[in-house]
């Protein structure tokens, strides 16, 4: 989400960013000049993905994306859409739209949504949450193919509002209110399946369904890696330090080779309350008195630091989830680290040991990768979790030559050890950040989603903007950074696992007609700012999904730039083209697709958010009437988060 305004106290607990960074460290920019770094090879790793989605979730019954057009050059069929300022989506002529799954619609067999937020926090529990965000298609198998008309959609919920989730908003704030929030939050695991034909050709969700599953700020979840069991960890309901209950602020995701989710938890630390006079450790993550607001602390001691000083200790990770396994717990994987996670994208390197690449959303925080010890074995793709609790964690330096080089976060090494303040590998890994500090990381401006390119290996991560930055450097060259940038490193010699990259800058965000030349941006196709949410296709045509802040969309720099919205661009040449606009208030994030292509599922989140501040409970309509308002079949009442399904008229590849 996009995260601005100076009323952090009224924002939805995981949407306020109004205070200082947290990151006061006295980093350098840039490292020492780096040699030795070596050309991918372009057809290597076609091959690697490949072997990644067709062995492993075949073997499952899963099967991911085929590539229908691997090697050839990736084409942008579709007449751009102008910039748009309607409360609707919009999307590019030759397609059409159908609302899937919004805020309250049951998972299974459930109870309906109330369009006047009179569901109670057991009905929550069973719905669907608010704010989806990151979102992935699992294709089941079907005569060994992967099916692009029946899977699984496993769904993030990133926050809530609370104008929107109680008829009365946060008044006379309580035990079942507190409980209903949680219950938003956190995963949906729904079945989905593609019915009719010809031109009434629908998707729907599957209920009953055997997969349906939500996983809440409630559910228990098991810790794993080399932080589970640490001191750290343990809690008067956990003395062990081996189960957590919930997950939450939920962003952007990942899929791994052996068929599981990755959700990501970010702005963790708005729903503690912190103390007067937060540790380090407390005030590096921005654990602070009242947190964002969420009052959760009043009726769940949990969230009270003062009462459970390791609680927050226990959030901030990445948590795997088996969308064929209903009944199993959810898993922390402490190896990758704890911050504020934007992604987790999962690639093999050459020797198939499992590679991790994950951004840390703030302002001034670093971008990471995971690299696993062992390899994914071809014999038992089954199995690979534990992959993820055996490994190196790194953090990227990037240096003004163009080159960069991953530093490794593991005790013992690059300064981590006890006479620097680091116990241990479980105290490298919960205090990630400082770590990275001390290691000489580079400050990001704010680094969201990352996506791997299917042929050439290439990795892009965008950096949604830095209003804060006051000196530019090299990998984030403007300052302020209005508009955001996204930028792209090749990996040595190829390989996900290497140490060293080399790379460069995709796009200058902007828009050409700005006043100020330095905010125009280097865009050769269609104005946008704030790219946020990335994905590429298997034509390797990239995705980017915007999330503008509310308080300037539509006006000042972004006047020209409509609502945020999805652009499709061809990073081969450059171009850039605009293919969906959103409605009121709302940012673009989740893209996921069928294995033919032909289908394309899109989360709308948080339309109707007002700009800076919760919804006003009165007037719950004042920005936004989506969806009802452009989908009759909708329960109205109060604008409501939703996937939504793009297909071609025709049928054929969405956007080619
Ligand atoms: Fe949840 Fe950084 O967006
Ligand atoms: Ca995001
Ligand atoms: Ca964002």
């Amino acid at each position: 989400m996009e995260k601005i305004g100076p009323l952090h106290r009224r924002l939805p607990p995981s949407a306020a960013d109004d205070q200082p960074a947290c990151n006061d460290s006295t980093n350098p920019c840039f490292g020492e000049l780096l040699t030795g770094i070596a050309a991918i090879p372009a057809t290597r790793r076609r091959v690697l993905q490949g072997g990644l989605g067709s062995l492993a979730l075949a073997f499952l019954g899963w099967i991911d994306l085929p590539s229908a057009t691997a090697g050839g050059r990736p084409t942008l069929n579709f007449p751009a859409l102008a910039a748009a300022r309607e409360d609707a989506v919009r999307v590019a002529d030759g397609h059409v739209l159908q609302l899937l799954y919004a805020w309250g619609d049951p998972v299974s067999d459930g109870p309906a949504f109330r369009s006047d937020a009179g569901n109670s926090a057991a009905e929550q529990a069973v719905q669907a949450g608010m704010h989806h965000d990151g979102m992935h298609f699992f294709p089941f198998s079907e005569n060994g193919q992967a099916s692009s008309t029946r899977g699984v959609l496993c769904i993030n919920h990133e926050y809530t509002d609370e104008g929107l989730l109680h008829a009365d908003g946060m008044a006379e704030w309580s035990h079942a209110k507190t409980i209903k929030s949680q219950n938003a939050h956190g995963v949906s695991v729904i079945e989905v399946e593609l019915v009719g034909s010809g031109a009434e050709r629908r998707w729907r969700v599957v209920r009953p369904s055997r997969y349906a599953r939500r996983i809440t700020a409630r559910t228990p979840l098991r810790i794993a890696g080399p932080a589970a069991g640490a001191p750290a960890m343990r809690t008067r309901d956990d003395a062990r330090g081996l189960v957590v209950f919930g997950t939450l602020a939920n962003c952007a995701m990942g899929v791994t080779p052996w068929g599981t989710y990755l959700s990501c938890e970010e702005n963790f630390n708005g729903y503690f309350n912190g103390l007067a006079q937060p540790t380090p450790e407390q005030q590096r993550y921005g654990i602070r008195r009242g947190g964002h607001g969420a009052r959760w602390h009043e009726h769940d001691r949990r969230f009270d630091v003062a009462s459970e000083a390791n609680e927050a200790n226990r959030f901030g990770w990445v948590v795997e989830i088996d969308p064929r396994q209903p009944t199993q717990a959810p898993v922390k994987r402490t190896a990758l680290g704890r911050f504020k996670h934007e992604s987790a994208t999962v690639t093999l390197a050459a020797d198939r040991r499992v590679v991790v690449y994950m951004g840390d959303d703030e302002a001034f925080e670093y971008i990471y990768k995971y690299v696993s010890d062992d390899p994914f074995p071809s014999s038992d793709p089954a199995g690979g979790g534990h992959l993820l609790d055996r490994g190196t964690l790194y953090v990227a330096r990037f240096s003004a030559d163009g080159r960069g080089r991953w530093l490794a976060l593991q005790h013992g090494r690059n300064g981590l050890v006890a006479a620097t303040g680091f116990a241990d590998q479980a105290d490298v890994l919960i205090r990630a950040r400082q770590a990275a500090d001390l290691v000489g990381a580079t400050k990001m401006d704010r680094p969201e989603w990352i996506a791997v390119h299917p042929q050439t290996g290439e990795v892009y991560c965008t950096l949604t903007n830095n209003r804060r930055r006051s000196i530019a450097d090299a990998a984030n060259p403007r300052a302020p950074n209005a508009f955001g940038h996204i930028i792209r490193w090749r990996e040595a010699g190829g390989d996900a696992a290497a140490s060293d990259f080399s790379w460069d800058i995709f796009v200058l965000c902007g828009d050409p007609q700005n006043a100020d030349a330095g905010q125009r941006g280097n865009i050769r196709g269609d104005a946008f700012g704030s790219p946020d949410g990335l994905w590429f296709d298997a034509q390797g045509r990239l995705w980017i999904q915007t999330d503008a802040p509310g308080a300037a969309i539509r006006s000042g720099d972004y006047e020209r730039l409509g609502n945020n919205q999805v652009l499709v661009a061809d990073v081969g040449s450059g171009e850039v083209r605009r293919f969906l606009s959103g409605p009121h208030g709302c940012e673009i994030t989740g893209l996921t697709g069928t294995p033919d292509g032909c289908n394309l599922f899109v989360n709308i989140q948080h339309p109707g958010e007002a700009p800076g501040a919760r919804a006003d409970p009165a007037r719950p309509l004042a920005i936004s009437g989506w969806p009802a308002n452009q989908f009759p079949e909708a329960t109205g009442g109060r604008p409501r988060s939703a996937t939504v399904v793009i297909r071609r008229r025709d049928g054929r590849v969405v956007a080619g």
